[in-house]
This record gives C-alpha cells, sequence and structure tokens, in this order.
C-alpha cells in the first residue's frame, strides 16, 4: 500500500515509506495502563487513539500533564526519524472532557526551544491561548499551567503557536474532545490526518528555506494516520452506527475524505452540530478543520474504509471489517447546535490576504498589506455583530483560522453554501475568492487571524485583532 510516497525525489523503493512491523510512535505501549489510570474515572474513549489520564478526581475538572520532548519513530523503514511528541505520543493524547469542564494542562518543556500550546477552537481567555504575543513561550525545562473553562462541544485540536511549522511538523499536536452535554451514546474514532516531508535519511530536513514550501506551504511525501504510516484497521458491527472525529493537521495539505463501504454524514464541522447533516460522497478539508462523521455499516462481511484524496489520488488510512453482533440499523439524532438568527450588522472589518516579495527577495504573505510582526492591530467592539469581508487578491489557497471567536459563512463568492454550514474557526478562503463571515466578537482579547498553512503565517499571514 503506497501512501503519498513515494519521496519521488530521492531512490526510495515504492514501498519503504511504510513501515508495518514496526510499531509506530502513535501506538501505547502495551503495558501502559498506569495504576493512576486504572482508578480514575476514564469515561471516555476514541478508538484509534490514546486519550489522556484525567489525573483530578472531581468530576468537572480534567487535568492532564504533557510533557514535550524529543523521541524517534521509525516512518521510513530501517531509518529513525527524530519527532517530538506530546507524552511520547504522535499524534499527542486527546484531551476529553465535557462541556463546562475546567481544563488544567501542565505543560513541561523538554525540547531544547521554547514552546506553547493553543487550543485550536476555543473561546477562552486570551490569556491561555498560546500564543507569544500574550503569553511568554515556555523555556526548556520549565513548565506552564494553562486553565480554562471550555464553553463550547466539539472536536479540537492543539498545538504549539511558535514555530509552528517545524512544531507541528514534528509531531507537536493532539485532538481535544469536548463532549455534549446530552451526547448520543455511540461508538467514537478518532483519525488524526496528517503529512510529513522526508528526506530519504528519515530526516525532515531544513525548514520554509525553499521556493516552493514558501509559495505552497510544506507538502509531505508521507502520509500519516494517527501517526501511522500504515493503513489502520479495526472492526465495525453491522447496524451500529459509529462517530468518528476526524482533523487535519497537515501544515498545508488539503485533504478530501470519504467514507467507502457504508453510508456516511457529515454531522459537524469544526465545533458545531450541524441542524441537518450533510450527504456528500467526498468532503473538502483544509487545514486546521475538523468534521464530525456518522458511518452507519451495513452487513457482516462488508469492508468500510476511510481514504484521503489528494492530488488527485485516493489513500486509504483506515479499513475496517464489519463483522458481530447486528444493531439497531438507523442513524442517530443529534442536539443540534442551536444557531441564533443573524442580527444585522453594525461593524465591517476588511482583510485582504496577499503576497509579495520583500527587497531581499524573500516572500511575504500579508494581510491588508501588512506582514505580523511589522503591524498595527486592529480594534474592533466586542458583542457586535460584525461583518468580516475576507478577500483573496493572491491567487493561492489560503484556510482562515480566526482565533477565540466562531464565525458563519454568509456567502463565498455571493454564493451561499451547505459545506460552509454552522459555526466555524477555520475556512477556505480559494484563490481569490471573496468570503463574508459575521460574528459577534463575543470572546474578548487579543486574537490572533492567520492563514493556517503555516509556512504563510511564518511568513506573515497573521493578523492581530484587539476585542474590547
Ligand atoms: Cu490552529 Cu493560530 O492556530
Ligand atoms: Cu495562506
Amino acid at each position: 500500500m503506497t501512501r503519498i510516497c513515494p519521496f519521488a525525489a530521492v531512490a526510495l523503493p515504492l514501498l519503504g515509506c511504510t513501515s508495518p512491523t514496526s510499531p509506530g510512535a502513535g501506538q501505547a505501549p502495551e503495558d501502559s495502563a498506569s495504576p493512576v489510570a486504572e482508578e480514575l474515572p476514564e469515561p471516555y474513549a476514541l478508538e484509534g487513539l490514546t486519550v489522556a489520564a484525567d489525573l483530578d478526581p472531581q468530576l468537572d475538572v480534567v487535568e492532564v500533564h504533557l510533557t514535550a520532548a524529543v523521541s524517534s519513530v521509525e516512518w521510513v523503514e530501517g531509518r529513525q526519524t527524530e519527532i517530538w511528541t506530546y507524552n511520547g505520543l504522535v499524534p499527542g493524547p486527546v484531551i476529553a472532557a465535557k462541556v463546562g469542564d475546567t481544563v488544567r494542562v501542565v505543560l513541561t518543556n523538554e525540547l531544547e526551544e521554547e514552546t506553547t500550546i493553543h487550543w485550536h477552537g476555543l473561546r477562552i481567555s486570551d490569556e491561555m491561548d498560546g500564543v507569544p504575543a500574550i503569553q511568554a513561550p515556555v523555556q526548556p525545562g520549565e513548565q506552564f499551567t494553562y486553565e480554562f473553562v471550555v464553553p463550547d462541544s466539539g472536536t479540537f485540536w492543539y498545538h504549539p503557536h511558535v514555530r509552528a511549522n517545524e512544531q507541528i511538523e514534528h509531531g507537536l499536536q493532539g485532538m481535544l474532545v469536548v463532549e455534549e452535554a446530552d451526547a448520543p451514546e455511540l461508538p467514537e474514532r478518532g483519525f488524526v490526518l496528517d503529512d510529513v516531508y522526508l528526506s530519504a535519511s528519515g530526516s525532515f530536513g531544513s525548514f520554509n528555506t525553499n521556493h516552493m514550501e514558501q509559495m505552497h506551504g510544506r507538502f509531505g511525501n508521507l502520509l500519516l494516520a494517527n501517526g501511522e504510516s500504515r493503513v489502520l484497521d479495526g472492526a465495525l458491527a453491522p447496524g451500529v452506527p459509529e462517530r468518528w472525529r476526524i482533523v487535519n493537521t497537515a501544515n498545508a495539505r488539503m485533504m478530501s475524505v470519504e467514507v467507502d463501504g457504508a453510508p456516511w454524514r457529515i454531522v459537524a464541522i469544526d465545533g458545531t452540530l450541524l441542524a441537518e447533516p450533510l450527504e456528500v460522497t467526498r468532503f473538502r478539508m483544509p487545514v486546521g478543520r475538523r468534521i464530525d462523521v456518522e458511518v452507519l455499516p451495513q452487513s457482516s462481511g462488508d469492508t468500510v474504509s476511510l481514504s484521503v484524496f489528494t492530488a488527485g489520488e485516493t489513500y486509504p488510512v483506515f479499513e475496517a471489517s464489519v463483522e458481530g453482533e447486528p444493531g439497531p440499523g438507523e442513524w442517530t439524532t443529534w442536539p443540534a447546535t442551536p444557531l441564533p438568527a443573524l442580527a444585522d450588522p453594525t461593524q465591517e472589518v476588511e482583510l485582504v490576504l496577499n503576497g509579495r516579495s520583500s527587497t531581499s527577495g524573500q516572500l511575504e504573505w500579508t494581510i491588508n498589506d501588512e506582514v505580523y510582526g511589522e503591524h498595527e492591530a486592529l480594534p474592533v467592539s466586542a458583542d457586535t455583530p460584525t461583518r468580516i469581508t475576507v478577500r483573496d487578491r493572491s491567487g493561492a489557497d489560503h484556510p482562515f483560522h480566526l482565533h477565540g471567536q466562531f464565525f458563519r459563512v454568509l456567502s463565498r463568492d455571493g454564493e451561499q453554501l451547505p459545506w460552509d454550514a454552522g459555526r466555524l474557526d477555520t475556512v477556505l478562503v480559494g484563490g481569490d475568492e471573496e468570503l463574508v463571515l459575521q460574528t459577534d466578537f463575543d470572546n474578548p482579547g487579543r486574537w490572533m487571524a492567520h492563514c493556517h498553512i503555516l509556512e504563510h503565517a511564518e511568513l506573515g499571514m497573521m493578523a492581530e485583532l484587539v476585542i474590547e
């Protein structure tokens, strides 16, 4: 089975990029059941991923300890790749909470460089948002405790916000799940989809130094699902619907996902359960985007798969056999997130995305003609229905992400499209498109708005909104 393989530029055998016999870093060690984890209630399970142990016995407090440190994995056969992990895992452990819980994460930095953690999609205090403009990055050997209440249910993720293109690529990334208070009970499965660019020797090489990478972002040559370069496997029961939580954590690669072998539908986009689940044949996921999918396996003997379609090819990442006790065979009724009627906007914000060459010939990506670092923060009024127009003048795709708020898409080039439904925090602005978004800016503070192609953000495509 080839993945995004096959290291076209280097002389590796076609199958050389998979390491089916070696346990990937994404696998928990077999004897990982520590006494602590056994004594504490562990109500949430997400098949395919390790869920972090909750170290606080209080029911509405989740305490997780994350240590960022160097580790290694055999993604290229016979080669060790140095990776950076949370608790030795790529992706890091799933942080699971219920809506309204207090989440406390103690981060210990054992890397040789500073880092932070940003909670992608969470509407929390800006002081806990993990951006270096507000939080002094955690230095090597130091510790920082993040603590916040999670106001919204949904599938989120976490990652550093310092040199994010390098740190996320090296493996610092994880899923964060906030369960609905009235979550339907069904088996859940998680997929963290990423790609990495490795040389023939299995190393990451340099970052953002070549023009292609600066231009399009860093595209990998190895596709990873839950930190594994092989096709994951599993078993589903006939007629038992499952909830699959999927996130695209790649630096730049748009991934379309599709399920084959069973009816499926999109039930949530970013942090919102949709009023009307979406039936699609394939769903585009820009980087940063999450979806929740409901899959309804049919008959014993079927094979159900999840595949990533990218760059014109389909790559299976998960293949399951359907077997065992049959269930009711019915779709689930989802507690859709109530979406208030949109008030008439009384504030306008315009963000123009573009690129240019600096005087030294370096590519710069801009928002409103400014690169981050030489920018002026944009003041806006809080709790005000606001129309944000995002215009792409660069001709390149930019997955636009706004910290600390949700927005809704009013129109994309004048049209309202079903896949732009719900409250979002990340949305693709395709080359030359114009998106009109609406938000209330109901979470005051200093918040970043940036392209989630990490190389673009590093090269300036990040703005700062001061909401007060
Ligand atoms: Cu997913 Cu500013 O980040
Ligand atoms: Cu971009």
